[in-house]
């Protein structure tokens, strides 16, 4: 989910997005599910409540599930949590699935809370990292080349002035380590025209780009429907929930190319045999309506598509053909 300018303030709690149209698409909901991005179980819950035998649920952030203990043991052995990561859903599920859901992105609670450094609105240490482990936005900051931020930049937040920011990024760290989400945010400030109102903040699309980079976001993402097409039964469905167009883009071609709705990645990639669809479509894509929009302004960029699985074996996904960003490895100096 991209953060804007007017983000949530920290009290509130997170609000599932498009809950609603996702349990009307996947209806009826039965047997085993798993909640690749458990968060404060908002999908989980809701899968229960609608009849889904057991829940897996899955986050790599381990903060999470402290939040669940006032409610999870009403649920008895039918929720089950996992502490990993989506791209390895088969493995949590440890048999064959009815559905999975992926709700992308950072929580609410991530995003609210400046410690764990994902948002420009309050100060905080730059971290960025959902599994709390591993190298963190600061890190990186620090220690890529001019050019790897720049890429890092321009192809995960579409920042165009992605440049200009990786060159005063280099200087400033020259000077001193950049530690703090208040000094990124000055430094991207200085960058950029002041925003007009109704504009996202300056600094939205670089802490967009660097949590996508901290997270390896689109590796999990592909990794993360690939293991949903192994794990899933014939019949069974996948539920994905997108916050960006990036991550948007990445889901319908997948989708569509494993429905045999699209071609080639690029008209230079080599013919690819023909394959058995591995998914057919279930619904359009849904989008929040004015009614949700209004008590939960997250939802303004969400996006839900659904598909159901067929019986054709399971297979590794054409990446050429899934429009992803360019893949930027950062070496450390
Ligand atoms: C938008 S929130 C999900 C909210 C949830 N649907 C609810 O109703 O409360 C996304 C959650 O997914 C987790 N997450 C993001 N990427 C993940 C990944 N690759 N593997 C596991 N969890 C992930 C984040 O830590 C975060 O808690």
């Amino acid at each position: 989910m991209a953060a804007t300018a007017r983000a949530t303030p920290s009290d509130r709690p997170h609000i599932p997005v498009l809950l609603g149209p996702l349990l009307r698409a996947v209806a009826p909901v039965e047997g085993r599910w798993l909640d690749g991005t458990f968060g404060a179980g908002g999908y989980a819950r809701g899968l229960l409540d609608a009849g889904a035998a057991e829940v897996i649920g899955v986050d790599r952030d381990p903060a999470v599930f402290d939040m669940a203990t006032d409610w999870a043991g009403a649920y008895g052995d039918r929720l089950k949590l996992v502490q990993g990561t989506f791209s390895a859903l088969d493995d949590h599920a440890g048999g064959p699935l009815d559905g999975v859901v992926l709700d992308l992105g950072v929580s609410s609670m991530q995003l609210d809370q400046p410690e764990r450094g994902f948002s420009f609105m309050a100060d905080g240490p730059l971290d960025m990292r959902m599994s709390q482990e591993g190298p963190s936005a600061a890190d990186i900051v620090n220690t890529a080349s001019e050019g790897e931020l720049a890429d890092i930049l321009f192809h995960y937040g579409e920042e165009r002035a992605s440049r200009r920011i990786a060159k005063a990024i280099v200087k400033a760290r020259a000077e001193a380590p950049i530690t703090r989400t208040r000094e990124l945010t000055r430094i991207v400030e200085a960058c950029l025209p002041r925003p007009k109102p109704g504009q996202s903040h300056p600094a939205t699309r670089t802490f967009q780009a660097l949590r996508i980079a901290v997270n390896d976001e689109f590796g999990e993402l592909v990794a993360g429907l690939e293991a949903a097409e192994r794990a899933l039964k014939p019949g069974g469905r996948l539920a994905v929930v997108s916050f960006h167009s990036l991550e948007d883009r990445v889901v319908k071609r997948f989708l569509q190319t494993r429905s045999g709705g699209a071609g080639r990645g690029s008209r230079y990639a080599p013919e690819t045999t023909e394959q058995a669809p591995r998914f057919e479509a279930v619904a359009k894509s849904v989008e929040a309506d004015e009614e949700e929009l209004s008590h939960n302004p997250r939802a303004r960029s969400a996006r839900l598509r659904v598909a159901r699985r067929t019986g054709a074996p399971a297979g590794p996904a054409d990446r050429t053909a899934l429009g992803l960003p360019k893949p930027i490895e950062t070496r450390r100096n």
